[in-house]
């Protein structure tokens, strides 16, 4: 049986289902992931750009990758998988999105329910009075940095850095969703940090059909996936909503 099919039928016989992506979901909306290839820390070591330590001693080096990453994301628009999704939910089937991406594009795509477990670049704030600005490019503009006229010091955006903790409403937000689903889908993610891939690993203890996207094998598919489909995110899931019209 089309194995497309067949995951369209789990779907639709098992009721509630909730997505949990990474970078890999947004590589075709033109922002790189993070890690093989072209990813970002090829680029820039993510403890040097990513780490709050490195943020808060040097933030006009930090900046220079946020720059970069700020452009991409104020350009990028919702791929055919993000969309995909936004329908889905639309049907019915998909009740949650739990994301470890920080662009939008879930919301842009329709979707209600998005948990960012990482937090969200669409929004600049001040680590001293928590004062909150929107990524727009006359913020982005600013050079070297955007700053808190108040406190008179660099804008970070509303991400988790490394070395940060989760926020605690997206960790019970996210453990609820992942103990309730009877599907996961799982999109686009390397799988390596923690404690995001610690999510599916819940659904699984709690009885969820494991499904993968990924155009290659991560730790999540010789150890939780139940049905690991080979290929980009754009070219499967519109191929699995074709079967729940
Ligand atoms: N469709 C689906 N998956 C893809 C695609 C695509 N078009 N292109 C690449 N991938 C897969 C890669 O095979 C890889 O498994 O997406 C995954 C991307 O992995 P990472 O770059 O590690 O991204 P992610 O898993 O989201 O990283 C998790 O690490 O650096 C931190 O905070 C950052 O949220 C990020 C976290
Ligand atoms: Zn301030």
């Amino acid at each position: 049986m089309d194995e497309y099919r067949k995951i369209a039928d789990i779907i639709k016989e098992r009721g509630y289902t909730v997505a949990f992506t990474g970078a890999g979901i947004s590589v075709d909306s033109g922002i790189p992931a993070f890690r093989g290839g072209q990813g970002l820390w090829e680029k820039y070591d993510p403890m040097e750009y990513a780490h709050i330590r490195a943020f808060n001693s040097n933030p006009e080096k930090v900046w220079v990758m946020l720059h970069e990453m700020s452009g991409v994301i104020l350009d990028a628009k919702p791929s055919p998988a993000h969309t995909a999704l936004g329908e889905l939910e639309k049907k019915g089937f998909l009740k949650a999105v739990i994301t470890q991406n920080v662009d939008g594009l879930h919301q842009a795509a329709g979707n209600s329910n998005v948990i960012e477990y990482h937090g969200s670049h669409r929004w600049f704030i001040c680590l001293s009075c928590s004062k909150r600005v929107p990524l727009t490019h006359d913020v982005v503009d600013l050079h070297p940095y955007p700053i808190c006229e108040k406190c008179n010091r660099a804008l970070k955006p509303d991400v988790v850095f490394f070395g940060e903790s989760i926020p605690m409403e997206a960790i019970i937000k996210a453990n609820e969703e992942a103990q309730r689903c009877k599907v996961m889908l799982i999109i686009g993610t390397s799988g390596v940090v923690y404690p995001a891939a610690e999510i599916p690993h819940i659904s699984k203890s709690a009885g969820a059909i494991i499904v993968e996207i990924n155009p290659e094998q991560t730790p999540f598919t010789s150890s939780i996936t139940d049905y690991f489909l080979k290929g980009t995110a754009s070219a499967v899931l519109p191929n699995i909503l074709a079967y729940l019209k």
